[in-house]
């Protein structure tokens, strides 16, 4: 499971998600989720054409010892 922390940093409050390899997450971008920053489907009763920015990070991540 994606873990996530709240820093805030001149003045806004930045949500920071962590993924590790073979990790897929949804983040929410309607704001109405009550798991935010996580998607949990509110969008589908607050926006009819916002859905969730889904993020899929591959198991064998060429790019993680760069
Ligand atoms: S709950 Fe906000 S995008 Fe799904």
């Amino acid at each position: 499971m994606p873990e996530f922390e709240e820093v805030e940093k001149n003045g806004h409050l930045r949500h920071i998600v962590t993924i590790n390899p073979g990790e897929r997450v949804s983040l929410c971008r309607c704001y109405g989720s009550k798991t935010f920053p996580f998607c949990d489907g509110s969008h589908k009763e607050v926006h009819s054409n916002v859905g969730p920015l889904v993020i899929q990070v591959p198991a064998d991540n060429p790019k993680k010892n760069e």
